[in-house]
């Protein structure tokens, strides 16, 4: 069997990658019938679709193959675009995942599949070859010192290996990984960072760049913020790779503890599909530390979070909300507050009323300037938060996501509903199947989601309106 270094020229020429969403299938985490191994995120190519990656883990291993037309006999690929050849997608997945089975107990044997720059390329059903991927060497390149990232506290560094990294994808749009230790396969921690997979998947757009600085970014944040019971704790270990038979570690990612109670969006989707209401209590609970968690981000920390919604918030042992994800580089689409859309400047000014009394307001103007020119369509964070110079917007921001996430939860809302939604004004909260929530809730939720920023309840008004209900709850 060969074990080769092969330089990889032919990716260089691709076109630059716009939507490898095209060939990306849904998160899930499967156990392929009868193959011992495991796909979660698995797959994913380039716009040409002339080549397509797999990942797939087991037996301790987590190794990413690779089809490329022009090397394929047809028996997997076949020789035009995958897309028109198969009659769908399932088809073509089944076609890929068979044909990683076929090689799957031979290079799964291998100790060069453990190492963190290998990819396995497929020729045809059964016939393989393992290779170092020179790439891996851009990667390297790309990420940071540990010394370039200014934490508080002490954080310990360990060297990333493929045998404590399961590669189960926990959601999301990004790298957010099960791991477990090398010593202790029982204990569970999540990773989140750029791993090689990640890499290979943006390099080609430039955005693995921009990874990069989000992560240093989101992982400063987490580590330098004042401590709150709602919101994640600092990491405590960064994972580090090197070149090859280098011994200059850089920071791909760090380890944080994992919540094994899933997100409060999954506890509404659980609800939902047991036909059950949460109670009311634990309604006004949850509604209490989202508020709580983000009145510490603006009032104490003097920051933003940017994306709050029921999935960045996780559950601890007792059931109460942490706010993980402080990349702070983008919102979701129904959570977002109308005016982030990326056109707004917002500013603070003193208004006259009629009667001659004077007050704060925030002003907000539309760009008019000329078209934006050399911006990507699929630059990161196109939700754009642009008024980070002007606090009160973004509390105004975020008390609207605050809203919609309460809604959300009040009403318990369906996922599914959501599927297709461009624009977070498209969606008209409703209060269908809600008559056991009282009215005044109801109300406060209303105000968080005037349109008008001018006309929003204050985040410290809705905060102290939720501590009292809860209060009256207990
Ligand atoms: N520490 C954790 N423990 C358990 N689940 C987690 C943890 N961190 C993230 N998750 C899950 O992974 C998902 C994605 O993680 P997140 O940090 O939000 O990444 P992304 O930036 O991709 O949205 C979350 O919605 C949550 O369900
Ligand atoms: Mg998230």
């Amino acid at each position: 069997m060969e074990t080769t270094a092969t330089a990889f020229s032919r990716r260089a020429t691709l076109q630059p990658d716009r939507s490898l969403s095209s060939l990306r299938s849904k998160q899930c985490i499967r156990k392929a019938p009868n193959f011992n191994f495991y796909a979660s995120v698995p797959i994913w190519g380039d716009d040409a679709e002339s080549i397509v990656f797999a990942q797939a883990f087991g037996k301790g291993r987590t190794i990413v193959f690779r089809f490329s037309l022009d090397s394929n006999d047809g028996d997997v690929l076949p020789p035009c675009s995958p897309q028109a050849s198969f009659p769908d997608r399932p088809s073509m997945r089944a076609a890929l995942w068979s044909a990683v089975a076929s090689v799957w107990h031979e290079c799964s044997e291998l100790p060069d599949a453990g190492d963190p720059d290998t990819v396995v390329d497929i020729f045809s059903y059964g016939s393989w070859k393992i290779y170092h991927e020179t790439l891996f060497n851009n990667y390297v390149d790309l990420l940071l010192p540990l010394d370039e990232f200014s934490v508080q506290h002490p954080i310990e560094a360990i060297g990333f290996k493929r045998a404590w990294y399961d590669a189960i994808s926990l959601g999301g749009r990004g790298c957010t990984t099960l791991v477990h230790h090398a010593s202790d396969p029982g204990h569970k921690l999540v990773f989140k960072g750029i791993d090689f997979r990640t890499f290979l998947d943006t390099y080609e757009s430039g955005h693995a760049q921009e990874e990069v600085m989000i992560f240093k970014r989101s992982t400063e944040l987490a580590s330098n913020m004042p401590r709150h019971p709602n919101i994640l704790l600092p990491p405590r270990t960064f994972v580090t790779v090197s070149r090859p038979a280098a011994n200059t570690p850089v920071v791909c990612g760090s380890l944080y503890p994992f919540y094994p109670n899933g997100s409060l969006a999954g506890k509404i989707e659980e609800s939902n599909a047991a036909g059950k209401r949460i109670p009311l209590l634990l309604k006004a609970k949850w509604c209490h530390q989202m508020a709580a968690a983000l009145a510490h981000t603006h009032f104490v920390a003097r920051t933003y979070h940017m994306d709050v919604k029921p999935g960045n918030f996780i559950l601890d042992e007792d059931s109460n909300l942490v706010l993980i994800d402080w990349e702070q580089f983008d919102a979701s689409v129904t959570t977002a507050a109308p005016e982030i859309d990326g056109t707004w400047d917002a500013e603070e000014v003193q208004v006259q009323a009629a009667d001659g009394t004077s007050s704060k307001a925030l002003r907000y103007t539309k760009y008019q300037g000329p078209e934006r020119r050399n911006m990507p369509d699929t630059t990161p964070g196109d939700n754009g938060w642009n008024q980070e110079d002007c606090p009160k917007a973004s509390k105004l921001d975020e008390v609207f996501s605050l809203g919609r996430s309460m809604w959300m939860l009040l009403r318990q809302c369906d996922k599914d509903g959501f599927e297709g939604i461009e624009n977070t004004e498209d969606i008209v909260e409703d209060w269908t199947s809600s008559d056991d929530i009282p009215s005044d809730w109801k109300e406060a939720v209303e105000g968080c989601l005037k349109r008008d920023p001018n006309d929003r309840t204050s985040l410290q008004d809705i905060y102290d309106f939720l501590e009292a209900a809860f209060e009256a709850f207990e």
